[in-house]
């Protein structure tokens, strides 16, 4: 079992949230018993209902149970885990609630200190600023951000400027669980170990990018949170952008941080930005209305609980365009929805025709070539080629063929988004968090189109639950002569 060096304590502030609950300590449970977090180490939770340490225990072995899966969680693996677990009774507008914490933390003041801002945006500089004053923050002190990062550029400015009056960016790791997945750290490893795409990957052979990021879920509860929010702020803006620097970027020097979210930003600055007519007619925003999802009835984004009007899109569409030398004339098509027929999240790159074809192929085209890169529910990657039916026939007759780059993990465990990324906060690697020169370059872009929307320059449309979207986001992609990819 590999140990890592690192002694650190992890403060969760809004420690007793859905997000601590449903993936944080899941991932630190699974990297404490993997051995990648010294069994020294102490997990703090700070949360604003007081509590014993046993009745903390408690709830966090419940909630482990809810949310593991039954092989994942074990009686005795759990009472070591549950020594590294404290609880401290914090209420973020009182700085004299802090003083349980300075106890707990002035026991080892050399140790690393992560602070996981699991709350809304509106505390983060309230805890930095009674972290502060209990002189709490060291030079080994590390801030994890979680998003939204504000609404848009300039709500995201103050958020961090407050932050940054505390910490240096390079103690601020700005989270975004997608660059967590496997499955998307592969694009980079497969763009840049093997010859064979380099030449390929350009405007002279692609002739568009999808990326798609549907789910099958509504709100889920969040419609508080969400209404302010929507497709673009909630997904687009960050998930979306993401996949789309990793798929575009330039070869980065190194896989160091700032070499690898320098190429990223590089991308992020060259979107073209979209002009009103842009917006009219390459971008789509919709609400789901009442259908059904895996076969019961669902209601509709306006007819939740307590729910009135409300004009936040549940899908965004957009075409993009990226304008550099590399990606000309080549369009990226993106889509992201809730309550959308099923859980499908792929990017799909489709090479040009073939210049001339020489195969009659029985009157039918020749398929184009794709690479389909899919993130979830499954995770493959899959080339899309075509070769020759065997037998004797006289004309030469095609199929297409799937190869299958990913090799099946043979893991008993897979580790979750969350655990990498948390393990590298524990390892101060920020290679796979956001800078903050990247989070603005992605709401520049983002807020043209949010304005376009307020001020109505583009309806909103509806779809029903458990569909594919709105039909404006096939004639979307439609009016270029293309279709969305359907496996
Ligand atoms: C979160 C969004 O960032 O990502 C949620 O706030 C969304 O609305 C979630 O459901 C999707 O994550 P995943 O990993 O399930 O695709």
């Amino acid at each position: 079992m590999e140990i890592i060096e690192n002694l650190c304590d992890i403060t969760i502030f809004g420690g007793h949230g859905d997000l601590a609950f449903r993936k944080l300590m899941p991932a630190l449970y699974h990297l404490s018993n993997n051995g990648y977090l010294d069994e020294q180490s102490r997990i703090i939770t700070a949360a604003r209902v007081p509590m014993s340490n046993e009745e903390h225990c408690d709830l966090v072995k419940s909630k482990l149970q809810e949310f593991l899966s039954d092989t994942a969680f074990d009686e005795e693996k759990f009472d070591r885990f549950k020594k590294q677990l404290h609880i401290v009774t914090i209420n973020f507008m009182d700085n004299e609630s802090y003083s349980g914490l300075e106890a707990l933390l002035s026991t080892h003041p050399d140790r690393d200190r992560i602070n996981y801002f699991s709350t809304a945006p509106d505390f983060f500089g309230m805890i930095c600023k009674s972290l502060s004053d209990w002189k709490l923050i060291t030079a080994q002190s590390r801030v994890v951000l979680e998003k939204p990062i504000g609404r848009d550029l300039d709500s995201s400015r103050v958020i961090n400027m407050e932050v940054l009056k505390y910490f240096n960016e390079s103690q601020i790791y700005r989270i975004d669980h997608y660059l967590g997945k496997d499955t998307v750290q592969n694009i980079m490893a497969l763009r840049f170990s093997n010859r064979f795409f380099m030449p390929l990957w350009d405007a002279n052979n692609i002739d568009h990018i999808q990326i798609t990021v549907a789910e099958s879920v509504g709100v889920e509860g969040r419609w508080g949170y969400y209404d302010d929010y929507g497709a673009m702020r909630d997904m687009v803006q960050n998930h979306l952008m993401q996949l789309l620097c990793l798929v575009a970027m330039e070869p980065p020097c190194s896989l160091d941080a700032d070499s690898v979210r320098d190429e990223k930003v590089k991308v992020l600055r060259s979107l073209r930005p979209m002009s009103a007519s842009d917006i009219e007619f390459k971008t789509v925003r919709a609400q789901y209305a009442a259908g059904s999802s895996e076969g019961e009835a669902v209601p509709g984004y306006l007819e939740g609980d307590g729910v009135e009007e409300s004009t936040t899109e549940t899908f965004a569409a957009l075409r993009v365009d990226i304008d550099n030398w590399r990606w000309k004339g080549v369009p990226f098509y993106l889509r992201s929805g809730k309550r959308m027929q099923k859980r499908n999240s792929e990017i799909v790159i489709q090479f040009k025709e073939i210049p001339h074809s020489i195969f009659v192929n029985k009157g039918k085209c020749i398929s184009q070539n794709k690479l389909v890169i899919s993130l979830q529910p499954k995770e493959s990657i899959q080339l899309q080629l075509m070769n020759k039916i065997p037998g004797l026939s006289e004309q030469m007759r095609l199929q297409q063929v799937e190869l299958e780059l990913n090799t099946p993990l043979n893991m008993s465990h897979k580790p979750d988004a969350y655990e990498r990324l948390l393990l590298d906060v524990i390892r101060a690697n920020p290679t796979l968090f956001m800078r903050l020169d990247e989070v603005e370059a992605a709401w520049k872009w983002a807020d043209v189109i949010l304005d376009g929307w307020s001020e109505e320059i583009v309806p909103m449309k509806s779809y029903s639950a458990g569909t594919d979207g709105p039909s404006a986001a096939i004639q979307l992609i439609a009016r270029d002569g293309r279709s969305w990819h359907d496996e």
